[in-house]
């Protein structure tokens, strides 16, 4: 196999320990890869004094793939979100989040398999507020036909190329009757030239209750970026948390692969973070860049170790640490 280069972000927090892990898991797996590691975000700004390094913008332009740690955004505050500049520079405009039961994790529900596919570059990100008056703001949502027709067919794409058989649109479209009017139009259309797959369309208030009573009704779930952000976490609740949910940003030329968590600032430092979701990202990136041989075996000894070992870090409910984890799923690959 001819090793590919990928950009190396360690990110804040918890990132350096659990794209750490990830990384050792990749190579005891047989992955070929060399890790062009950049610097993004506070690290950034302490060594370099920017925190997004240009070195950072070249590496990712050329190798076209990454490994993302979570990066800190300070609220109210502070330089705007990294994840938000890289999400626009590179227009990586469908964030694609698999939500899977997994064997050995003991949660309300079995079997759940869903795909959250959210846009990722306008809505209330567009990052556009300003002061009308003292005590008035303004904060604009920008939807366009474009990125919703794009986003779209995205999800549809997904559902035809994963053999799935339906697409829900979740939408607030009663209340902001333009904007996701819009977006709904725009979904509709191209459902219409996906007969072969359902389309439906779900408030998002209603969206999450029926999440938490039956998220086996739901297959793909299209949004827009901030219902896709919020109703991601909701669904990793479904199957056992933060610690274990995946996600890809993707655009047309480049895709960067992150943990749905953030930087964890209350265990971070620790060695006590759940390195499973940054290594279930990598699995995704490994798929990626067409290297579904190590994929197979890492999702194999992942699953092997949820589901026939007590390893597993406290946020499952068990007291292994990061490296615990980490030297057990090399052990099982080995
Ligand atoms: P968070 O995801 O960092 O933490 C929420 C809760 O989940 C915490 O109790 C944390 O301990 C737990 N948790 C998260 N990841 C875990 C893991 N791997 N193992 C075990 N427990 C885990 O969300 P929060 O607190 O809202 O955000 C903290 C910071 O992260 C903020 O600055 C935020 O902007 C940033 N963030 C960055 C993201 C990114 O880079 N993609 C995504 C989300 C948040």
């Amino acid at each position: 196999m001819t090793p590919r280069r990928v950009t190396l972000i360690r990110g804040d927090g918890v990132g350096p320990e659990v794209t750490e892990a990830a990384m050792r898991v990749l190579e005891a797996a047989g992955a070929a890869i060399v890790w062009d590691e950049q610097l993004a975000g506070k690290a950034a700004v302490k060594q370099l004094g920017t925190p997004i390094p240009d070195a950072l913008m070249n590496s990712i332009r050329r190798n076209r793939v990454a490994l993302k740690g979570p990066i800190e955004t300070e609220v109210g505050i502070g330089f705007r979100s990294i994840n938000v500049a890289l999400r626009k520079a590179f227009d990586l405009y469908a964030n694609v989040r698999p939500i899977r039961s997994l064997p050995g994790i003991r949660t309300a529900f079995d079997g759940v398999d869903l795909v959250v596919v959210r846009e990722n570059t306008e809505d209330l990100y567009s990052g556009i507020e300003h002061q009308i008056a003292p005590g008035v703001v303004e904060s604009v949502k920008v939807i366009t036909a474009r990125a919703s027709r794009r986003i779209a067919r995205y999800a549809f794409e997904l559902a035809v190329g994963e053999k799935r058989r339906a697409v829900a649109a979740i939408h607030k479209a009663n209340i902001m009757k333009l904007s996701d009017g819009l977006f709904l139009n725009c979904c509709r259309q191209v459902a219409r030239s996906y007969p072969r797959i359902a389309y439906r369309e779900v408030i998002v208030d209603n969206a999450c209750l029926q999440l938490v009573r039956d998220p086996k009704q739901f297959d793909v779930l299209l949004l827009e970026n901030l219902y896709g952000d919020i109703v991601s976490d909701l669904c990793a609740g479904l199957v056992g948390g933060l610690g274990l949910v995946p996600g890809a940003n993707v655009g047309r030329r480049v895709a960067i692969f992150e943990a749905v968590h953030g930087t964890a600032p209350d265990i971070a430092g620790q060695d006590r973070a759940n390195p499973l979701a940054v290594i279930f990202s990598s699995i995704m990136l490994l798929r990626h860049i067409g290297q579904d041989v190590p994929a197979a075996r890492v999702e194999r000894a992942v699953h092997r170790l949820l589901g026939k070992t007590r390893v597993r870090t406290s946020d499952l409910g068990g007291t292994a640490s990061t490296s615990q984890v980490t030297a057990r799923l090399i052990e099982l690959l080995r």
